[in-house]
């Protein structure tokens, strides 16, 4: 089938079984293009929870469909490809987080979206990249362990004097390994341009930014301001829509490196298979569910 075809199909099924597809900023083109709604974990998470339909199709990694399981638990929510995981997530199980929590029982876990079910159902609140810095702030607690990304969780360390701050030490495979030496060389070769960076790369890199802030944030940014040249520090999943929404800027990606080889996995021909097979559904245990949904809803009031 070419793809126009595919992309009719599963328009076409998409009405008759009720679905909604939801794709985030870092998938291929045209999953993005047939998906209902392109955001951020953040704005996907709100979407997941206000949906209607019956199903919802979650094009993206594994926690962000198991998210939107935990918030719309009588729908049905289906992953394109089973094992597009994302690794951060992997680095923290709730194992690890029960033994620090009985030697530090007065501390606050504050975990990053990108984590496990289990991971949320043993912290106090969640957040994505663009609220950390605020729910971090308005929690009363001074203590605060940060799960699992240490590359968020320095970012809002450095801007938080009043907390004392723990980092897991986790990290994105994708974002970290972009090298300050390679940061400056492109700065210097595109002197006119704005570094935007995601405050999952590395401390040093994220210090030379212009402006740090999830996917969303920094295609909103880009979108708004008057300059013309931009340096983009994030999975290059968002160059396409950037460089469409503004054809007369000129967008350059930091590092050839910035590719989530899990985000890349789903193909439309994968998001037309999962609506007409109904796979891979996801599933989360109803105790697990209950205790990860009171985190991400406390963070969902707070954002
Ligand atoms: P945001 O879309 O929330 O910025 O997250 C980026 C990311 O890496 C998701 O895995
Ligand atoms: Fe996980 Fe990084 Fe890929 Fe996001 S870009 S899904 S944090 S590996």
């Amino acid at each position: 089938m070419d793809i126009k075809r595919v992309i009719d199909e599963v328009n076409r099924l998409k009405k008759e079984k009720n679905a909604i597809i939801l794709g985030h900023n870092y998938q291929v083109p045209e999953v993005q293009q047939v998906a209902d709604i392109v955001g951020d974990s953040l704005a996907l998470s709100k979407a997941a929870a206000e949906a209607e339909s019956d199903t919802i199709v979650f094009c993206g990694v594994h926690f962000m469909a198991e998210s939107a399981k935990i918030l719309s638990p009588n729908k049905r929510v289906l992953l394109p490809v089973k094992d597009a995981g994302c690794p951060m997530a992997d680095m923290v199980t709730a194992e690890k987080l029960r033994e620090y929590k009985k030697e530090n029982p007065d501390t606050t876990i504050v975990c990053y979206v990108n984590s496990s079910a289990e991971v949320k159902a043993e912290s106090d609140v969640c957040c994505t990249s663009s609220n950390a810095l605020k729910i971090v702030k308005t929690l009363d607690s001074k203590r605060i362990l940060f799960v699992p990304d240490k590359n968020l969780g320095s970012y809002i360390k450095n801007q938080i004097n009043d907390k004392e701050i723990e980092l897991w030490p986790g990290f994105c495979i994708t974002h970290h390994r972009v090298q300050e030496e390679e940061v400056l060389k492109v700065k210097k070769a595109k002197p006119n341009a704005i570094l935007l960076v995601h405050p999952e790369c590395n401390e040093d890199v994220v210090k030379l930014a212009d402006f740090v802030g999830s996917t969303s944030q920094i295609i909103d940014y880009a979108n708004k301001s008057d300059n013309n040249e931009f340096i983009i520090g994030t999975e290059m999943g968002v160059m396409e829509k950037l460089k469409n929404d503004n054809p007369n800027k000129k967008f350059y990606l930091l590092s050839p490196g910035l590719i989530c080889n899990n985000m890349k996995k789903t193909g439309i021909a994968d998001v037309l298979e999962a609506l007409k097979e109904e796979k891979h559904e996801i599933h989360v245990d109803e105790d697990i569910r209950k205790k990860a949904l009171v985190s991400l809803n406390r963070m969902l009031k707070l954002s």
